[in-house]
């Protein structure tokens, strides 16, 4: 029988957690003790989904089928343990890709049963967040956070381990999800974001680009009129038969698209009355965002601390560092967990106890 609570000591100091990621096209494990990573893995059909500008949601199941086995196994055996010193099984439940989602659930699922091992529900979003806990002991909050995927933009308060308050959040495209439309429209391929980065290199900011919501609109973002003015740019050229240089697109998109993330998560900063800021998400591996960020910290005398480039991408270190958020706070999935296809921001930064507290008031 499947009974795995009996015996969980969620006051452990430093428990074992085996992430499990995914959630798009990367079939991810790691183990964590505490917030010490001691493996990481990761299997990418990226390369086979470059092929088509995209994530084709049938090729990523099938490739998180093939790969999710021999993924996990991977990571437990570079951690140096076996699957008898797990202490708990973090999983992506969602948002993200429903049969590939399904896939990992399915697999934790079936694992936690036969351990008989506690089962904890990720929130894909959450792990992105808590990306910023890793291999870092003192981080604690209150903090202000910058979350910048393909999905999501938005600057957050992170007022205790598990409640987040929505300070901003785009008011129509991400930025990971302009950095993608921009980089098609300029023919580089997918995953766009660290390919405009890449092409920015070379480039320099000479290209006029709309004004950001910068000073305006409070922590709140818009990127369509960037995306569009990008695409009028490019196509305004070429009907006039002129050229115009890629490079310089890439570095004036990456400047305005940047530039009003780091305002704007300093400004909160500051309003918050913080010390500590983090970030998370896939933009958040920009080197541009990094260096930019860091700079205005500084200069407010804010402490910056930034997940590792690997760690701002999907992986599942920081699923199993959300894991042991949820583990410390004794939120247990059970096997009735199914895969969610898609998840309100605000839902997703609500916590299992707010939850029943807003039920307790209704
Ligand atoms: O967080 P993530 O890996 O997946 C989710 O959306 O949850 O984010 C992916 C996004 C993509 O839009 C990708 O283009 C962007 O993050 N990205 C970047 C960079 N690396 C990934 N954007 C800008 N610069 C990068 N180096
Ligand atoms: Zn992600």
């Amino acid at each position: 029988m499947y009974n795995p609570l009996q015996n969980v000591d969620t006051t452990k100091s430093e428990p074992i957690i085996l992430g499990i990621e995914s959630s798009c096209d990367e079939t991810a494990a790691a183990v964590i003790r505490g917030r010490k990573i001691l493996s990481d893995e990761i299997a990418s059909s990226a390369t086979v989904q470059a092929q088509f500008g995209g994530v084709v949601p049938e090729i990523a199941s099938r490739a998180h089928t093939d790969a999710i086995a021999e993924v996990v196994e991977r990571a437990v055996k570079n951690a140096g343990i076996t699957y008898a010193d797990v202490d708990a099984i973090a999983v992506t439940y969602g948002a993200g890709l429903l049969g590939a989602l399904l896939v990992g659930v399915s697999f934790a699922k079936a694992l936690a049963y036969a351990l008989n091992k506690p089962l904890i529900a990720v929130n894909h979003i959450r792990g992105h967040l808590a990306a910023a806990y890793l291999d870092s002991p003192t981080l604690k909050p209150p903090f202000v956070t910058l979350l910048a995927s393909g999905g999501h933009t938005a600057v957050l308060y992170a007022k205790s381990d598990a409640e987040f308050e929505i300070l901003g959040a785009t008011l129509d495209d991400a930025a990971g999800e302009a950095f993608d439309k921009v980089a098609r429209v300029l023919g580089l391929k997918y995953p766009g974001g660290p390919n405009i980065e890449r092409c920015a290199q070379d480039g320099k900011d000479t290209v006029p680009m709309p004004k950001m919501l910068k000073g305006g609109g409070g922590y709140n973002f818009s990127y369509s009129g960037l995306k569009t003015a990008v695409i009028n740019y490019c196509h305004t050229k070429a009907q006039k038969g002129e050229g115009f240089s890629k490079a310089d697109v890439a570095a004036s998109f990456q400047k305005a698209a940047v530039d009003v993330l780091v305002e704007k998560t300093v400004e909160a900063a500051l309003e918050k009355g913080v010390s500590v800021v983090t970030a998370g998400g896939g933009v958040a591996a920009n080197t541009y965002l990094r260096t930019s960020l860091k700079a205005a910290c500084d200069k407010y005398n804010l402490t910056l601390i930034l997940p590792e480039k690997r760690y701002c991408t999907d992986n599942a270190a920081m699923i199993a560092s959300e894991g042991l958020v949820q583990f410390k706070l004794g939120n247990f999935a059970d096997m009735t967990l199914t895969a969610k296809a898609s998840i309100p921001l605000a839902a997703t930064l609500e916590t299992v106890q707010s939850r029943a507290a807003k039920k307790a008031e209704a």
